[in-house]
């Protein structure tokens, strides 16, 4: 049987989970009403590297409302430590700070080293605030300027390899009649989700575990729960319904989750541990400093001949995690002759982590703004540099793309936005009001990832169908999708599908991160619907009392739950009468999908292109935006509404990164000085001006069965670069160093 036209995917469907938010009914992480329920609150660090010498608890212990207050000194031994050599010889790349309490040593400020359990939040906090700590203190390494002298090369860039390079640079060099060699640097960045993150823990006996997480991985956390408290993986479930946003960093497992569960255990009751917001700056990671030099020559005709991209940025002294912005660049442009490599430094923070296009955020910054300083160089159209460089094939690996539809998106971001309008000098152009206006462009890219996903498929007697697979929805639109899918694939209207996430109790599927889900777990979902489907039609055509008996599957269709003859419509009945008939509990299918052998044939990416029109005060140096244009090829779009909505916040992200997101630590103590949202900018609508998204039609029938290339993350790559060059156009100022403040361009 063919497959049926899709009647659901690509619509612009509302969320289905959307009038649960807006009344309330969805339930996070930290909103589950166990009976009984204790309130945690964490004590954390105020020094960035020693020791806890002493924890006066008394006055806390004494408080109103105090269960216990857990330190390293009485904390209960994790049954399987999960400690590691300071210095990263533990061998486990992402081991992050799980061995809680079970030391006194103090590796970044605002490290957890305490826990007050109580009968309010209130009285918790208070008792939190009662403790007091001595230390000793050693000088913690706090400057990657100072520390890039001990910079180490890591095994691999976040699966990639940490050096690449190719051909001759110095003959590539000499061949160019132009030179664009810089230096770009982005600051720390902190994740801020509006849900902080959150457990709430609770055990049934000694043996079973089960924890309420905001996470974007519940059999991540599962599994690293089973293994801290030594636990078949069965005994530990993870229930994520609903989450406020992920963008990275609740991809791992940090140390409050297991420090929720040492404490529901501890008092015998359920835990609440919810991060303050304060709280969200260090212990959940962040994303790391980078410092990027990048190199690129050409021809006078623009012809690339060489290139690199050398990047450095900070881990933590305990673990390793590479921002790996040199990534882009293998596969952005046709450079016969290329050198990139990643390079680390350790210093006394907590671990950083993936963040939104982790490495193509602030990889696309430093590639396209070197790109821009090129076209300058060579008075040549920043579009017209990018397609006389254009690569036909990944230039890295030399395998095709599976598909890339970059021209078409310079081309339809163009005439959107009307670059032909543009005269090229710095300073060449005014609004009416006197400002001056300049117009930058950069590429966006984004790598299509996939990993193995599992879903099941039931059709029920009353002519629905439920869909279930164990993944998470941060707020993307995972629900809505997959109910699309799972309709289309089970020929059902999407009324009659109830799809089920966010519990290891259900199928597996991996993290909600590298703008995979919609790949991995939607290809899943429309393989176990369509398995659910084959198998009615199976029993139809084997039962003799059915209308469709004896007949060829490939001769039948299903649509609105009926299963019928496609020469002879009104021939057929629906799954229900079929069930009922056959007097079945129900039709299931239960399908592992996985991906194939497309990763090793061609290259897998998305690709876009970012228009910016800014306005800057000539006396004053603020810039607004005026507009932004983004064209984007990312493969099957599944809901029209939803993927925009993605787009535009990452965007926005992009925004937040070029103009305002900027993590500042105390140079001395390492405790980071913006630690809340009014000190920590990020764009409000007031920032945000039009943003007019299109995606570029895209048929990929290689990357996998749905053929989405996931939108999670190439929103943001590209932004930053298209904003700063659109600076440096209105001003003729080049800022080199995020975020793009006024005080750099005045
Ligand atoms: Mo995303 S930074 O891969 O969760």
């Amino acid at each position: 049987m063919n497959e049926t036209m899709d009647a659901a995917v690509g619509k612009p469907m509302d969320r289905v989970d959307g009038r649960l938010k807006v009344t309330g009914g969805a339930k996070y992480a930290a909103e589950f009403p166990l009976p009984n329920l204790a309130h945690a609150v964490m004590i954390t660090s105020t020094i960035a590297k020693g020791r806890v010498a002493k924890m006066d608890t008394s006055a806390a212990d004494a408080a109103p409302g105090v269960i216990k207050v857990l330190t390293p000194m009485n904390a209960p031994r994790l049954p399987n430590d999960p400690s590691y050599s300071p210095g990263g010889a533990s061998g486990r790349p992402q081991d992050r700070k799980l061995s809680v309490l079970q030391n006194s040593a103090v590796y970044y400020n605002n490290e957890p080293i305490g826990l007050v359990i109580a009968e309010t939040l209130e009285q918790a906090m208070h008792a939190a605030a009662l403790v007091q700590v001595e230390y000793k203190e050693e000088k913690p390494a706090l400057n990657m300027g100072r520390e890039k002298k001990n910079a180490y090369k890591p095994k691999a860039a976040n699966q990639e390899p940490t050096d690449t390079h190719r051909g001759d640079i110095t003959s590539g060099q000499r061949d160019a009649s132009r030179r664009v060699e810089q230096t770009y640097t982005t600051p720390m960045e902190n994740h801020n989700p509006m849900e902080p993150h959150a457990t709430t823990a609770v055990w049934d006996g000694d043996d079973r575990l089960t924890v309420y997480d905001a996470t974007q991985g519940v059999f991540g956390v599962q599994n690293v729960l089973s293994r801290i408290f030594a636990l078949p993986k069965s005994n530990v479930r993870c229930v994520s319904y609903f989450v406020g946003g992920g963008f990275g960093c609740k991809g791992s497992v940090w140390s409050h989750i297991p420090l929720a569960a040492m404490a529901a255990k501890s008092v015998g009751r359920p835990v609440k541990l919810s991060l303050t917001r304060a709280q969200m700056f260090g212990m959940v990671g962040y994303r790391p400093q980078t410092e990027q030099d990048l190199m690129v020559a050409a021809k006078s005709d623009g012809a690339i001949t060489a290139s690199s991209h050398a990047s450095w940025s900070n881990t933590s002294t305990f673990d390793e995690f590479v921002e790996p912005t040199a990534a882009v660049t293998r596969i952005l442009y046709e450079s016969p002759a290329q050198e990139t490599s990643h390079r680390l430094v350790r210093l006394n923070y907590g671990t950083p982590t993936f963040m939104r296009a982790p490495g193509e955020s602030p990889g696309t910054f430093a590639i396209e703004t070197a790109m821009d300083e090129l076209a300058y160089s060579l008075k040549m159209d920043p579009v017209q540099l990018r397609l006389r460089n254009y690569a036909e094939v990944d230039p890295e690996s030399k395998k095709p793309w599976s598909s890339k539809s970059l021209r078409e998106c310079y081309k339809v971001g163009a005439e959107k936005f009307g670059w032909d309008k543009r005269t090229p000098a710095p300073r060449s152009m005014t609004a009416p009001d006197g400002r001056l206006l300049g117009m930058g462009m950069a590429s966006a890219t984004y790598p299509v990832r996939r990993s193995a996903a599992s879903a099941l498929a039931r059709l029920l007697p009353d002519g629905t169908a439920y869909v279930q697979a164990g993944t998470q929805d941060l707020g993307t639109g995972t629900y809505t999708i997959m109910t699309q899918i799972a309709a289309d694939a089970l020929g059902l209207p999407v009324e009659r599908v109830r799809f089920e996430l966010g519990d290891t109790e259900m199928p597996e599927t991996p993290v909600s991160g590298g703008s995979q889900t919609a790949a991995s777990t939607g290809s899943a979902v429309k393989q176990a619907g369509l398995a659910a489907r084959d198998q009615a039609v199976q029993i139809a055509l084997a039962d003799p009392s059915s209308p469709l008996h004896g007949m060829s599957a490939a001769d039948l269709d299903v649509k609105n739950g009926m299963i019928f003859v496609k020469a002879q419509p009104d021939k057929g009945e629906t799954y229900a009468e079929l069930i009922a008939r056959q007097k079945l509990p129900k039709i299931e299918a239960k399908i592992q999908s996985k991906p194939g052998e497309e990763k090793n044939q061609y290259a897998l990416h998305s690709f876009g292109a970012v228009f910016v029109e800014v306005l800057v005060d000539p006396d004053l140096g603020e810039i607004r935006l005026n507009r932004i244009v983004g064209a984007y090829g990312a493969g099957r779009i599944l809901n029209a509404k939803t993927g925009r909505s993605q787009l535009i916040g990452g965007v926005v992200y992009g925004v937040g990164m070029a103009m305002m997101e900027h993590t500042i630590p105390d140079p001395r103590t390492g405790r980071i000085v913006n630690r809340d949202l009014g000190e920590y900018h990020v764009p409000v609508n007031a920032d945000i001006p039009d943003i007019d998204i299109t995606f570029v039609d895209e048929v990929d029938t290689i990357i996998n069965p749905v053929g989405a290339k996931g939108i999670g993350e190439i929103g943001i790559t590209g932004v930053v670069a298209a904003i700063g060059n659109a600076v440096y156009h209105a001003t003729g100022v080049r800022v080199r160093d995020l975020p793009i403040t006024l005080d750099k361009i005045i």
